[in-house]
């Protein structure tokens, strides 16, 4: 059937409303005309597969990568350049109208391709790639078109390391360059053959600029076990932003574009005065790192332990001792620090999860007066404002481009007490 697409969710998903039934398709664009087949009815809402584009949209482009039909990657790679980022702002602005009346601002990213410091391949005997989305198979790619240059170096040694070795035990194969450093980390159930080909392979391309790591894991569920072994290279990545030197363990997050991360946490530190920052979900400590050159103090909550060791030795490196890191949960720590420091300006970048309740409801019963909300995830920032909007009201809400060629987007939100 025919149906015109008339608004995209949080997914990037296109929607119609017809005779009261809602129809959902996903890689379409608002105001296209698409031909659909249904593939199943629950309470009013169709799934449907998109069958052929009826009328496109004006902004429609082919995709420039060869598997991202395939590949479960990049979900947005359908639009030009110079309107992505607004039809995000439009699903952004629609979602959250109930809270936030005002203009978006919208940051774009520097490079739209080239861009991630981190992919994760997934390996099955000499197959790599990357994986298709909801299942198991392996789409092999030569390069992955989003990833930095150096990720693809790797990914073509491994290849060929893969090709030579016939290795069973490897699962996935975790890349992170940054600076012209990357770090290799193979997970794997046992130690696998010949790493010294890998190791040799890693010097000719890189120098001196290189770690490779094992990572055990038997888990289907996640990618990365808890045990690891350093194999040979550097131990961390060493690298500067912002006028700060900081480390980074494969082991700890680090945003996955580093142009975007400078401007949002530029942005963020607009939001700082000369007073106490609590910030929870700190990671490997960069942004407390800039937060604490312009804050009297900052208390940085990390549940990870490593990434609270590098940001440790970042606070050293770079003489911060106004800085306190503390390894730990949020929910329990957060509403501790509330209660002694209630003027504190709250700065939080949690998981998709969203903000414990304890969270929330420290920060309602406490005095504090800002909250900087910053979120990978529309779904429970939204849930969380809504808990939220008796006391707070939404001050600010720009948008930052961290994930170009997708739909996913980073939000940055500012809350202050009514
Ligand atoms: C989205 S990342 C943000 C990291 C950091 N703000 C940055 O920009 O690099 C979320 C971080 O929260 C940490 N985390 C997850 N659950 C936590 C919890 N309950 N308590 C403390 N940290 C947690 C993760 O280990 C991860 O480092």
């Amino acid at each position: 059937m025919k149906i015109l697409i008339e608004e995209l969710n949080i997914n990037g998903e296109g929607l119609s409303y017809i005779d009261g039934k809602k129809y959902c398709v996903k890689g379409v664009l608002t105001g296209e005309n698409v031909d659909v087949l249904e593939k199943s009815e629950k309470r009013n809402f169709v799934d449907t597969k998109l069958n052929k584009i009826v009328h496109p949209s004006p902004i429609r482009i082919l995709s420039k990568c060869v598997w991202c039909d395939k590949c479960g990657g990049c979900d947005f790679m359908f639009a030009d350049e110079k309107n992505a980022l607004k039809v995000k702002k439009n699903i952004i602005k629609n979602y959250f109208l109930d809270f936030f009346s005002k203009e978006i601002i919208t940051h774009s990213s520097k490079n739209n391709i080239h861009y991630r410091n981190k992919v994760s391949f997934a390996v099955n005997g000499d197959k790599i790639g990357l994986q298709k989305k909801n299942s198991n198979e392996i789409v092999e790619v030569d390069e992955c078109l989003v990833a930095k240059n150096e990720i693809n170096m790797v990914l073509k040694i491994f290849r060929e390391y893969l090709g030579k070795t016939q290795n069973s035990t490897i699962n996935h194969l975790v890349i992170r360059a940054v600076d012209n450093y990357v770090s290799v980390v193979l997970v794997c159930k046992i130690t696998p053959k010949n790493l010294d080909f890998c190791a040799k392979k890693l010097e000719c391309a890189f120098g001196n600029r290189f770690g490779l790591f094992l990572n055990f894991n038997t888990s289907k569920n996640k990618i990365l076990g808890d045990k690891w072994q350093y194999v040979c290279g550097q131990k961390e990545i060493c690298s500067k932003a912002l006028g700060i030197n900081f480390f980074v363990k494969p082991h700890s997050f680090l945003q996955i574009n580093d142009d975007v991360r400078d401007k949002l946490y530029n942005r963020i530190l607009r939001e700082i005065d000369g007073g106490v920052v609590i910030e929870g979900y700190s990671g490997a400590g960069l942004l407390s790192a800039v937060m604490a050159k312009k804050a009297e103090k900052v208390f940085a909550v990390e549940i990870n332990k490593t990434a609270s060791l590098d940001a440790e030795k970042t606070k050293i490196e770079n003489s911060l001792f106004n800085l306190e890191n503390i390894n730990g949960d949020c929910g329990l720590l957060l509403p501790k620090l509330v209660k002694k420091f209630p003027n504190a300006t709250f700065v939080v970048d949690p998981p998709r999860s969203g903000l414990d309740k304890n969270i929330i409801n420290a920060i309602i019963n406490s005095d504090v007066k800002k909250v900087v909300y910053i979120s990978c995830n529309p779904y429970t920032l939204k849930q969380n404002i809504y808990l939220l909007k008796d006391k707070f009201e939404v001050v600010n809400f720009e948008i930052f481009d961290i994930f170009p060629q997708t739909f996913e987007i980073e939000s940055f939100v500012v809350l202050n007490r009514k």
